[in-house]
């Protein structure tokens, strides 16, 4: 937590340095600070990233989180992608897919435009850890195979600054559009290892068509090779591209918009291109990189720009029932006690909720009690029967206290707002009309 909200602190501090430079008395809680975060995490995960912007400092109603590939799509939603300005990315009810392919994750949404030229998501975000940094990983595991981890792991502690030039390297020769062959000066690790050892590896490998030593201490390795780390990753995007446009309700896709810092790689683009481009026109903007920034800012001035959302998982809470050996699954009973929790739902995954749409229940708590826990669960399943069934998680707590005399005094109805980018969470009591926001602890 301590490294996120130091990160945090710091970018604060810049921001508010190039504040300063340009106008004066801007105040901290003058701002509002949007934190990206991928879709496809949790909500534990952006409770996490909240909780470190308090710890950095941030005030609470100074905070807001924006999701990326929403955030993406709020920025394409301007481009003009046809010569026409009436062209198809213009008209009411256009759809199109925005890939935001960056350094850790691929994060997908879809959107279509609405009357107002606002958009609503039609399908839950979607992605996968699939970003430029598999690239690296896959360049670091190729050198642990040719020269072995016990060099490698040397070479990292003792030749450290060596070892970030290198990393340097190849970041700049991976941007490269060139990509018919690498070479890389490694004389340390060659050293290490005996250059015999190295191109023995090499031939076990099967790659001595395409690695070789030359002049003893720069390696060079050739297209196939190079582009075997780029596969993995570009293939499981264009899988999930493709898998996407064909779904039944995501019909009508004309647009495949590629974001983020990897998506300037050309190999990627030429790849999805081909793969894709009989079924979707595939664009990427001039300002790939930095649409998710820029679409954030627009979000965060005006959080209407995204009108509706479809939910990633169900939600529910449990609910303790007397076990009926009719009706219930006996597995499903809670520990030495004759009751089931059933999973009580809420939302079903990928329902699709307007923004602020609010699903409340009303409760009325047993007798003789004055607190009432409810336990909220998650579920990948679209009717969840037991908070016990697999794939089920609980994500949150919540304690209701009640101070009525009798059962009816304390009823109490739970509203859960679902279509924000995490979950909100009011009690009303309904006697009294008492209202209350609680959080739903999910760390
Ligand atoms: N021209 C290029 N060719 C290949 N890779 C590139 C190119 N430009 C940037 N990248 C890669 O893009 C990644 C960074 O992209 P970006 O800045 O969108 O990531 P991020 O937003 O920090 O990550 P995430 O969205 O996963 O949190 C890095 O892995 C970088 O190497
Ligand atoms: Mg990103």
């Amino acid at each position: 937590m301590s490294i996120f909200s130091m990160a945090i602190a710091h970018m604060k501090n810049k921001a508010f340095d190039q504040i300063n430079e340009t106008t004066d008395g801007v105040k901290e809680t003058d701002v509002l600070f949007l934190i990206t975060v991928p879709a496809i995490w949790n909500d534990s995960a952006k409770q996490f990233m909240k909780e470190a912007a308090f710890e950095a400092g941030l005030e609470k109603e100074c905070v807001e989180l924006a999701l990326e590939p929403e955030a993406a799509s709020v920025w394409c939603k301007h481009l003009q992608l046809d010569i026409d300005p009436s062209g198809p990315l213009s008209k009411e009810g256009a759809r199109y897919m925005v890939v935001d392919i960056g350094g850790g994750t691929v994060d997908i949404s879809v959107s279509q435009k609405t009357k107002n030229r606002n958009i609503e998501q039609i399908h839950k975000p979607d992605g996968g850890a699939w970003g430029g940094t598999v690239v690296d990983k896959h360049f670091l595991q190729f050198l642990d195979n040719v020269f072995g981890a016990p060099s490698m792991a040397r070479f990292r502690k003792e030749d450290h600054a060596e070892y970030i030039e290198l990393l340097t390297l190849f970041e700049s020769r991976k941007r490269d559009d060139d990509m018919s062959f690498m070479v890389f000066s490694l004389s340390s690790l060659v050293q290490y290892t005996g250059e015999k050892n190295v191109n023995t590896n090499i031939r076990s490998l099967g790659l001595q068509d395409h690695v070789k030593l030359i002049k003893s201490k720069r390696l060079r390795i050739e297209s196939p090779t190079v582009k075997s780390w780029f596969e993995g990753p570009i293939k499981s995007i264009v899988n999930l591209i493709i898998d996407l446009l064909q779904k039944p309700g995501l019909h009508g896709i004309e647009m495949v918009l590629l974001v983020g810092g990897f998506a300037s790689c050309k190999f990627l683009k030429d790849q999805v291109k081909e793969a894709v481009g009989s079924r979707a026109k595939v664009f990427i903007p001039r300002d790939a990189e930095t649409a998710v920034l820029k679409g954030a800012v627009e979000f965060g001035i005006r959080p209407t720009n995204i009108q509706a959302r479809v939910m990633k998982q169900s939600y529910g809470i449990a609910k303790p029932v007397p076990f009926d050996r009719l009706r219930h699954d006996s597995s499903m009973k809670e520990h030495g006690m004759d009751v089931v929790n059933v999973f009580e739902q809420f939302v079903e995954i990928g329902e699709r909720f307007k923004t602020g749409e609010i699903v409340s229940k009303s409760f009325m708590p047993h007798k003789g009690t004055n607190s009432t826990q409810i336990e909220i669960y998650i579920s990948p399943l679209t009717k969840p029967r037991y908070v016990k069934e697999r794939g089920c998680k609980k994500i949150g707590d919540l304690l209701i206290k009640h101070r009525g005399r009798s059962p009816r005094e304390n009823i109490f109805t739970v509203l859960f707002e679902f279509g924000k980018t995490e979950i909100c969470v009011r009690v009303v009591m309904q006697h009294t009309g008492a209202e209350y926001s609680t959080a739903v602890n999910c760390i």
